[in-house]
């Protein structure tokens, strides 16, 4: 990890602690409505993940916990993990709301084997725009093998790098014409971006607005988790998403979005179910 990198990853922290309070005044996570932990998941990633009760789950990057508090009600020992002190501390206040048993710790995800004093997992879960702020999928899927039993499981669910590759979002009354813009493979130097706006509704953002972005192709997911030494059980590519990106993509009976039939049928979510 390079000092450019960890500077870069503490602009994206105090970028998070700042995108906090956005996030919890926001539409988009529906806090103030009774909580549907379920409904930021896709049906596969049940499947894949299957009974999760009495089993030991880490979710790495887990901002609010809008997703961590399903695992528990499922059964699971869950600890939720970020990097943002003011994310943890809202994720405690909104489980605690919930009556969901979930620890939170704060620590960078390269850290996280000493923040979780050696702990092993059975299960560990991240993604929906978690590995864009990883500067080195080497050294996370290192940390990911440390902190798995054997036989532990890891699962993405992602955002495809093609979703990532497509835009920018057209602006109201614009074309809704799709058009490759950004990179789809790695390997590039950090995406600056210094934005007000986030990605939910809400008050803009204020003080730190300077975050840094890392593009991951498949394949270097992939080869990070094999060099350290985990099996790739199952790949899904899904043309849902949890919410619509674009303003042409219509709810399919899930409750998700896809583009309207007519389209192009494209990956924009994977689920990459892993084995240590
Ligand atoms: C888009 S959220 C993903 C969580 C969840 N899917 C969601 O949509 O709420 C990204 C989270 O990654 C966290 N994060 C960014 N870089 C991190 C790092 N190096 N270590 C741990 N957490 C990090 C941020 O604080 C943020 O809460």
């Amino acid at each position: 990890m390079t000092d450019e990198h960890e500077r870069m990853m503490r602009a994206n922290q105090a970028n998070w602690d700042a995108r906090t309070p956005v996030h919890l005044a926001s539409r988009f996570y529906g806090l103030g409505e009774r909580l549907d932990p379920a409904r930021w998941f896709a049906a596969f990633e049940w499947e894949d993940l299957g009974d999760l009760a009495g089993l030991d789950v880490l979710h790495l990057q887990c901002h609010l916990g809008t997703e961590t508090i399903a695992f528990a009600e499922r059964g699971a020992r869950t600890v939720g993990l970020d990097i943002s002190e003011a994310s943890v501390a809202a994720a405690a206040a909104i489980a605690a709301r919930a009556g969901a048993d979930v620890t939170y710790v704060r620590a960078n995800v390269y850290d996280a084997v000493e923040a979780l004093g050696g702990r092993l997992f059975d299960v560990i879960y991240t993604g929906k725009g978690a590995l864009c702020y990883l500067p080195d999928l080497d050294r996370w899927a290192a940390v990911i093998a440390q902190l798995l039993c054997p036989g532990g499981r890891l699962y993405i669910a992602e955002f495809h790098p093609l979703l990532n590759a497509l835009g920018p979002k057209p602006a109201e009354g614009e074309g809704t014409e799709l058009l490759l813009r950004h990179d789809y493979l790695g390997g590039r130097d950090a995406v600056h971006r210094n934005a007000t706006y986030t990605y939910t509704d809400g008050p803009a953002v204020e003080g730190a607005t300077d975050s840094y972005e890392w593009m991951h192709g498949m394949d270097e997911v992939v080869n990070a988790l094999t060099t350290a030494g985990l099996g790739i059980r199952r790949l899904r590519e899904s043309d849902e998403l949890p919410w619509p990106r674009w303003p042409q993509m219509v709810r399919t009976p899930s409750g998700w979005w896809r583009l309207p039939e007519g389209e192009p049928r494209i990956p924009l979510l994977y689920g990459l179910l892993a084995s240590r």
